[in-house]
């Protein structure tokens, strides 16, 4: 599977930035890129800390929306170190066949040897590709399943990935989208505010990551509610779209039928 080059820098969205966004290093592919290469080494031990190992529950939902089923072939796209694509190997099985694809090595590295390092015969079936959710290496209608976690959120066009999650998957399946959740409620929204940056970031700085991880907030801030992402899935062309919020409205996940 060829992988993509990724030499392009975009802004972040088209929107004037907040003022969080402002102390945002942040800006374009290329550094999304860099920032997660720098935390893949953590990543897995911030996320278990931070969420209380609650992220591996919503995983789970994410993957059961996804409707992935013994046999099929399926992508994670953005998998970083690959938590949900395990979960949909073990899905799928030894006769399904599992795609993980980010642009980020780091994390793909980590995503491998923790493969080697499983004994489950079925993560045979996971093959790790370096390539960019904006440009997808595969031909049209080619997935059964398609899953997202925490990634879209971060790609610098999330209307793109979006078309290119349709343009993959076969007619009737779905993508199952999991991420922070945009708020509507204004205590819901003050709540997660605080906890990233009186319990996130603080972790964060332990190791050595607090600007990395201050981008958090502002990423939620410019990111789209749980209606805005029905909109999005539906206008870009998805028969039907449904949005879910779990771990108590921190989190949601869209799940979308081509
Ligand atoms: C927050 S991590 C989520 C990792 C994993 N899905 C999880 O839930 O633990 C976001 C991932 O998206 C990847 N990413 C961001 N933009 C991307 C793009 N345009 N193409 C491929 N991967 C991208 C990053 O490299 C990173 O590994």
């Amino acid at each position: 599977m060829a992988s993509v080059h990724l030499s392009f820098c975009q802004l972040a969205g088209n929107r004037p930035p907040s003022h969080r966004s402002r102390r945002l290093p942040v800006r374009c592919a290329d550094d999304r890129q860099a920032l997660f290469n720098r935390i893949a080494p953590v990543y897995d031990n911030l996320n278990d800390l931070l969420s209380l190992g609650q992220h591996r529950v919503w995983k789970r939902m994410a993957v059961s929306w996804s409707g992935a089923k013994v046999g099929d072939n399926v992508l994670d796209l953005c998998c970083g170190s690959g938590d949900l694509a395990f979960l949909m190997s073990e899905k799928v099985g030894p006769t399904g066949k599992v795609i993980g694809l980010d642009f980020s090595k780091e994390q793909l590295l980590i995503a491998a040897s923790r493969q080697h390092s499983r004994p489950k015969a079925c993560y045979k079936n996971i093959k790790w590709v370096e390539g960019d959710a904006l440009n997808l290496p595969f031909s049209d209608s080619y997935f059964d399943a398609v899953t997202i976690g925490y990634g879209l959120r971060n790609v610098v066009d999330k209307q793109k990935a979006m078309k290119e999650m349709y343009r993959v998957l076969r007619p009737g399946s779905k993508v199952s989208v999991l991420d922070f959740n945009k708020s509507t409620n204004p205590f819901t929204a003050s709540f997660q505010e605080w906890v990233i940056d009186t319990v996130v970031v603080p972790a964060a700085t332990g190791f050595g990551l607090a600007k990395e991880y201050r981008y958090l907030n502002s990423s939620i801030q410019e990111f789209l509610t749980g209606k805005e992402l029905e909109k999005l899935a539906l206008e870009t062309g998805f028969s039907n779209a449904r949005y879910f919020e779990v771990g108590g409205g921190l989190m949601g996940n869209l799940v979308a039928t081509r």
